[in-house]
């Protein structure tokens, strides 16, 4: 059985204003998952709504408190849910209209001309199932057979597998981290490229939460056009970054990026509807377009319709509720910080600079090797293990934050004493 959420009141209490409800919100949402616009009252999230949603952070170990996979807590915005009620409404189950997949495209490419003043051709860009999809469009049809796909580690848990499925040797480059910043280490990718082989890079990066400047990124560009090699840049988490950091489209680096690079991104996370099925392949060089047109393009027919709609709905009018939910994830992610420094001092945390997720290393209190089957056990916290994201994680968890503050600061009580009071 989960242990309630110990005093939701008190950590209510501690919510900024604007996250709870005025009763007209409230009365509109009575006893059903739909979100309002602004992100809902946080007060009547908790591990049983949750469960009862069907969530698969909450019921795949459900004696947990789910903090592991990147899925939010919060529903989505009325505008997302809305367009998906009126396509339900019209029973639009049917193969996917091209005008829908082309005002879909377009809203794509507005965002990415007003968000980060990269004017992309929206012509170029395609549509697919989900980002992972896109990554084994670039893997298949862009990498030579044989040739090394690299990555900066830690990683997001699939890029390795699914690399290696596709049956490319996979190069694991650790990031390094310097003043608590973690970085990627050009020199050593730079060793590993070779023509022909592909960089996954994860900007902002999941698991640490690095967004990564433009300097940074021209200097990446460099030692990829010194190999002849290309990137898939991975860029779903994009529309969320907190405070100073800007994301830079790596493609829009220079005409020489653009060229080299295939990227995706999806509204699917920050808007939270991975399970809709649609993600952008976004091209940048021509004649990758017409090779993935030639190649049949069937990656796009997996594209589910809901999907399309609901990122059409999220780029066009999704960003009032992106604020708000960016905004509570920060204030998840200071209060993280002090909860750190009170209950495991040597635990070390980069605060993230996008995305949901936190990367911790708590070498210093000697975790078992599984860490995550240790923290199920004796804190009833699910957490993903460092060790899914290659090589030498050990010892390090991802959370994810995408849930109440209570919520989270309950996590994060009970992994403090299960690490610190080991049977
Ligand atoms: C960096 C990154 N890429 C890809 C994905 C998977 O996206 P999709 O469900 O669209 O395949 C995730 C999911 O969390 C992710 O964090």
């Amino acid at each position: 059985m989960v242990t309630p959420v110990a005093d939701m009141r008190s950590f209510a209490e501690a919510v900024p204003a604007s996250y709870s409800d005025t009763d007209q919100d409230r009365s509109a949402r009575d006893g059903a998952m739909v979100r309002d616009n602004s992100v809902v009252d946080i007060t009547k999230i908790t591990p049983e709504t949750q469960r009862a949603a069907g969530l698969k952070k909450w019921t795949l170990y459900p004696d947990t408190l789910g903090m592991w996979v990147a899925e939010s807590d919060f529903g989505v915005a009325s505008v997302i849910q809305s367009a998906i009620q009126e396509a339900v409404d019209r029973q639009a189950y049917g193969y996917l209209d091209p005008a829908l997949a082309k005002e879909t495209t377009d809203a794509c490419a507005a965002w990415y001309a007003n968000q980060y003043g990269f004017a992309i051709d929206q012509d170029l860009i395609r549509l697919v199932g989900d980002v992972l999809s896109a990554l084994d469009v670039a893997i298949t049809h862009f990498v030579p057979n044989g040739a090394p796909v690299v990555i900066a580690t830690p990683a997001y848990m699939p890029f390795i597998p699914l690399s290696k499925a596709l049956g490319h040797p996979v190069i694991e480059v650790p990031l390094i981290q310097g003043d608590g910043e973690w970085a990627m280490d050009i020199d050593a990718i730079s060793a590993a490229l070779v023509p022909g082989s592909l960089f996954i890079l994860c900007n902002p990066h999941n698991p640490t939460g690095r967004v990564y400047r433009r300097d940074e990124l021209e200097e990446l560009s460099v030692v990829v056009d010194a190999a002849g090699a290309r990137v898939f840049s991975d860029e779903i988490h994009a529309p969320l970054v907190y405070g100073e950091a800007h994301h830079t489209p790596y493609a829009s680096v220079s005409e020489t990026t653009a060229l080299h690079t295939i990227t995706a991104t999806s509204a699917s996370k920050a808007w939270n509807m991975p399970g809709l099925k649609c993600a952008q392949l976004i091209f940048t060089n021509p004649a990758d377009a017409q090779a993935f047109d030639r190649s049949g393009a069937w990656e796009s027919f997996s594209t589910g319709i809901l999907g399309v709609v609901a990122n059409k709905a999220a780029y066009r009018d999704g960003q009032p509720w992106l604020t708000e939910f960016t905004e509570l994830m920060d204030s998840n992610m200071a209060a993280l910080d002090t909860q750190l420094a009170q209950l495991l001092p040597e635990a070390r945390f980069a605060r993230p600079q996008g995305t949901f997720l936190a990367w911790l290393d708590v070498r210093a209190y000697d975790p078992p090797e599984h860490i995550d089957a240790y923290l199920r056990e004796h804190a009833q916290v699910s957490v993903t293990d460092g060790r899914s994201c290659g090589r030498g994680n050990e010892g390090f968890i991802r959370l994810c934050m995408a849930t109440t503050p209570a919520i989270a600061e309950e996590a994060v009580t009970r992994i403090a004493a299960a690490l610190t009071h080991r049977p």
